[in-house]
């Protein structure tokens, strides 16, 4: 008999083809609740789920007795409760790496974008107000020969760095767990602690995972180490942020402006004061968005699913502190 597989995001109909080939699937093009009721009852002898942003936790898992594997189709996986899968002996996995250059490419965009004031300039000459745009106080900052700060130098940031590095003649500074060797000798970057990086650079990019340890790792104090000309960036989750701190950082001016792919919650709610602010430029978490890319992410994913669920270990298992105990 085939593994039932419960599918609770939109998926690409060839993966889904994939999964079908091994795989009984029940297939949610979206669920917005891990309380939906035809969920829950498909749950009971699901063994495999396949999806992301849902959070998987122990409430959830105390109606899932038969799962084996939860494949996230994320390089992130702060939605997944790893203690309570790993109790269970449940699999996790992530995909990482097939989203490094794409996410890259939006956090340059955002960098640049925010820089050069893009939305609001766009905005303008759509609505007929080209002359006025000529005025010095409608200009940005230079992107290129700057200070670019990298907080999480793992494949992402590497690949940002890259970018910098080679295309924009940027110094690079960045602050990790452990040192990056790839980013040091080929980019150039300078590893230094997370003030120094604060207060040397144009540009502070946040690219580290969502953890207990990085929760809020910027705030009021982090923000006033900035420099004040400087820009913030964020791709990496929004809790990672101390969102009313960025808020006051940016009314205060204690920094220039803000290029932001991602918000706590999401999606970002109407009343958000960074909503108003013509020097935060906003995207709707679509690091990794293109087509390609959303399509190798959910292959692999579908790749990591079918091979658990044989009984072999998928290529992204995610090996967490817990699960290697
Ligand atoms: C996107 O945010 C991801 O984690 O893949």
């Amino acid at each position: 008999m085939k593994p039932k597989v419960i599918v609770y995001k939109k998926v690409n109909q060839k993966v889904l083809e994939y999964i079908k080939q091994t795989c009984e699937v029940v297939y949610f093009e979206e669920l917005d609740s891990q309380n939906d009721s035809e969920f829950l009852h498909e749950l009971k002898d699901a063994h495999g789920l396949f999806g992301v942003g849902l959070g998987i936790d122990k409430k959830l898992l105390d109606q899932a007795p038969q799962l084996k594997i939860v494949s996230n189709v994320a390089v992130g996986y702060d939605n997944l409760d790893l203690l309570e899968l790993s109790k269970r002996g449940i699999m996790a996995t992530n995909t990482p790496e097939v989203l490094n250059e794409t996410v890259a490419d939006t956090v340059m965009g955002l960098i640049i974008a925010t820089a050069r004031r893009m939305p609001e300039l766009d905005y303008w000459v759509k609505n007929g107000q080209w002359d006025s745009m000529l005025e010095e106080k409608w200009f940005g900052v230079d992107v290129h020969h700057k200070v670019l700060g990298i907080i999480g130098m793992g494949g992402i940031g590497t690949a940002i760095a890259k970018r910098a590095h080679f295309g924009f003649n940027m110094d690079i500074l960045y602050h990790n767990r452990s040192r990056n060797h790839e980013a040091e000798q080929t980019y150039g970057a300078t590893y230094c602690s997370l003030e120094e990086l604060l207060n040397q650079s144009d540009f502070v990019c946040l690219m580290t995972p969502l953890t207990p340890e990085t929760e809020k790792l910027m705030g009021l104090r982090e923000f006033e180490q900035m420099k004040q000309s400087a820009i913030f960036i964020n791709a990496s989750r929004g809790k990672t942020v101390d969102e009313e701190a960025l808020i006051q950082a940016l009314q205060k001016g204690e920094i220039l402006a803000a290029g932001l792919d991602v918000f706590d919650p999401e999606p970002v709610q109407k009343d958000n004061p960074l909503l108003s602010m013509k020097n935060v430029v906003t995207l709707p978490h679509i690091g990794s968005a293109t087509m390609e890319t959303r399509f190798n992410m959910a292959m692999l994913a579908a790749e990591n699913l079918v091979v658990g669920l044989k009984g072999d270990v998928p290529p992204n298992l995610i090996k967490s502190e817990v699960n290697t105990k």
